[in-house]
């Protein structure tokens, strides 16, 4: 998905080759998004110059930011030495959705030959077509096949036809959203408004992070924003967080920093202002303001400076050889952080701050509609059982794109769980408004704090997994695991029946990074067993009951690291088709556990040994019938049923890592996928 970050240095001298390189290193950060072209506006000479001396320079490459970088070194008339006190850059890495990767069709998109406004989007806008028509007709060139252009010249449309001379930069901004539909986050740059930023977003992230003067050269001294200079922001301490920004007024060195999302930020300062749907926010002369869309007198809104919890270092990959690999290992963590403040395991309570006042609305409701997209959707499919157990209510599991394609009928008394790890997900997001405009009680599942979902949503649980980098989602979805089952406990805290099963969840959960830990401790088996299968072109994963989820879940990461065709399939359905594939060249690998589903299991079993089928089989350690005769197994250790495919995922995401290695591709970017899908 597009990366946008932009750097705005004001009264805070850098030479122009330290502004490309923290361009560079806010692309480099957000490269793990997927992209296939990026770009970069600075000021520098174009071949026109206004009669101030203002000029934009564009440089754009297709490939990976690295290409940019080298190109960017290339242009003998760009002084590199050059120290520039007060500057704004803006940097991009396109996804393609209309045209091609190509240098015309990346970002930033500009309104003609003479750069005037210049501009980076992330999103879709799907009016782009009257927009450009009409455009068209008043004169204006496009030159790319994208959606975005229509915005830099609508823009100088709106410039070239003011009323007057006073009109400023937000102004325009203004008018060209108003005629926008569809998605974005942009940053705009002009040169006639030099040094001046304006951003805004609708339906795409988009946060501001703040360094001042004061920040840089002393320690954290609490002064309170003086909205006189800071119009419309307040500071407030977010997660418990006793930090406060200082007043950036008129003539004080600040640094900001525009990204799509945090990891891009982080490095340069944890004050960060998350925009809201149709604000629009302005630096001029180093100060910032929000400014609404449609603003009446006296109503600007108050946005709280937040302080990111997250560290570098979450983000960096470590000994590892790629952000999936890391993540995968930081399960023992991850789990124990999902959980850190709200398991007790002495009273053996659970409270989940972000729903305990919404639990008697919630006990009381029709069902419970899960909806999620790819593995947030299989942590919905994987817990369902237990949640219909432990709330005795009906629970629906349903893809988000899906559930909006039937117009599913939902009603004032349904919860609807949300899941999503970046908490930015279009068809998410959509099937969440679309509950909302039915009154239903909405509840967010979600890894990022300040996400859309978050936002919108109710109430609501963060899986607190730290930041998920790699592609191709691992922590997150035992993290979502563990939250719904913390959810299924909370629910059944009163309910006397249920406390033999309550107490037997929360002593293996209590276990869990123990028992997470030896599961890892078997990847270099696993890894000799996808020596032996790397070169095949399909890969079978069969199970039942608590375990159809791991077979999907393993499946999807088999496929879309490895590009391997690889299919979950319910053991049950096995006869009703699948079958049809097994023979002896099909790797198949089969879960087996000791559940509710074991004999049928074994039926399953049999009926693909008996095609001369060599499944390998995650089991159970203490299943010592399976693991003597099985021709391959991966034998885990034993836990409850309803946990068993936190355990049985992690040999399938280290069997998809291993077997990506071994053919050759980049884990961490697979082709033609990206970690945040904010389009529908
Ligand atoms: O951020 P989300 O959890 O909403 O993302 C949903 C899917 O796009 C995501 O889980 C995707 O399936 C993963 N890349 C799979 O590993």
């Amino acid at each position: 998905m597009c990366g946008i970050f932009a750097y705005l240095n004001y009264r805070v001298p850098r030479t122009r080759k330290e502004i490309f390189e923290t361009l560079v290193k806010g692309l480099q950060r957000l490269e793990y998004r997927g992209y296939d072209s990026a770009g970069v506006a600075v000021d520098g000479p174009n071949k026109t110059t206004d009669i101030n001396g203002n000029s934009i320079c564009l440089i754009k490459k297709t490939g990976k930011v690295k290409a940019l970088d080298e190109e960017l070194y290339k242009k003998d008339s760009l002084n590199l030495d050059q120290e520039l006190n007060t500057h704004f850059g803006l940097a991009h890495t396109r996804w393609a959705t209309h045209g091609e990767p190509s240098p015309v069709n990346s970002h930033p998109h500009r309104s003609d030959k003479d750069n005037e406004f210049v501009v980076i989007h992330n999103g879709i806008i799907t009016n782009y077509k009257e927009l450009r028509e009409y455009l068209i007709n008043k004169g204006y060139e496009f030159e790319s096949e994208t959606d975005t252009e229509v915005i830099p010249k609508l823009i100088k449309y709106i410039y070239d036809n003011r009323e007057n001379d006073e009109v400023t930069f937000s102004t325009l901004v203004e008018r060209v959203i108003k005629q926008l539909e569809g998605a974005f986050a942009l940053v705009f740059k002009s040169r006639h408004f030099p040094g001046e930023a304006v951003s805004t977003r609708r339906g795409s992230p988009l946060l501001i992070g703040v360094r001042s003067e004061h920040e840089l050269s002393t320690e954290q001294i609490p002064v309170q924003y003086n909205s006189a200079h800071i119009n419309g922001v307040q500071e407030k301490n977010h997660h418990n967080s006793s930090s406060s920004m200082k007043s950036t007024g008129e003539g004080r060195a600040v640094e900001y920093y525009f990204a799509s999302d945090a990891s891009a930020i982080i490095e340069h300062t944890n004050k960060v202002l998350y925009l809201e749907d149709d604000d629009i926010a302005v630096v001029t002369k180093g100060e910032l303001s929000i400014h609404r869309m449609n603003r009446q007198a006296g109503e600007d809104p108050v946005r709280a400076i937040q302080t990111l919890q997250m560290e570098l270092q979450h983000i960096m990959k470590g000994n590892f050889d790629a952000f999936m690999q890391k993540e995968i290992f930081e399960q023992p963590e991850s789990v124990v952080n999902t959980m850190r403040g709200r398991i007790c395991f002495d009273s053996n309570t659970v409270i989940l701050g972000g729903l305990k006042d919404h639990l008697k609305e919630i006990k009381r409701c029709r069902r419970l509609i899960m909806i999620g997209c790819g593995t947030s959707f299989h942590a919905a499919v994987a817990t369902r059982q237990i949640l219909e157990e432990l709330t005795e209510l009906p629970v629906m599991v349903e893809l988000a794109s899906d559930f909006l394609d039937r117009i599913t009928p939902v009603f004032r008394d349904d919860v609807c769980f949300f899941i999503s790890q970046s908490g930015e997900t279009a068809d998410t997001l959509m099937a969440l408004r679309y509950c909302k405009d039915r009154g239903a009680l909405t509840v967010g599942v979600t890894n990022t704090v300040g996400s859309s979902i978050c936002r919108e949503t109710v109430c609501g649980v963060h899986i607190n997994a730290g930041p998920e980098i790699g592609v191709a989602s691992t922590k997150a979805y035992t993290s979502q695991f563990v939250a719904l089952i913390m959810f299924g406990l909370m629910m059944s805290e009163d309910r006397l029946s249920h406390q033999k099963r309550r107490l037997e969840i929360m002593a293996e959960l209590k276990k869990l990074p123990d028992l997470i830990k030896e599961v890892l401790s078997l990847n270099d088996k696993i890894k000799t067993i996808a020596n032996e299968l790397y070169q095949q072109r399909s890969l079978l994963v069969m199970g039942r009951g608590f375990n159809y989820a791991t077979c999907l879940e393993g499946a999807l990461k088999i496929k879309e690291i490895t590009y391997m065709h690889s299919e979950g399939i319910l053991a049950g359905e096995l006869k009703h088709g699948p079958l049809a594939l097994v023979d002896k060249h099909m790797p198949v690998i089969m879960i087996i556990m000791k559940d509710g589903c074991y004999i049928k299991c074994q039926n399953a079993l049999q009926q693909v040994t008996a095609r001369s089928g060599r499944p390998i089989i995650i089991c159970s350690k203490d299943d010592l019938e399976l693991t003597k005769n099985a021709y391959q197994t991966i034998a885990l250790p034993p836990t409850v049923d309803c946990l068993q495919g936190i355990l049985s995922i992690i040999p399938l995401q280290l069997m998809s890592f291993h077997l990506a290695v071994l053919r050759g591709y980049d884990v961490d970017c697979p082709r033609n996928l990206a970690k945040s899908v904010t389009v529908e």
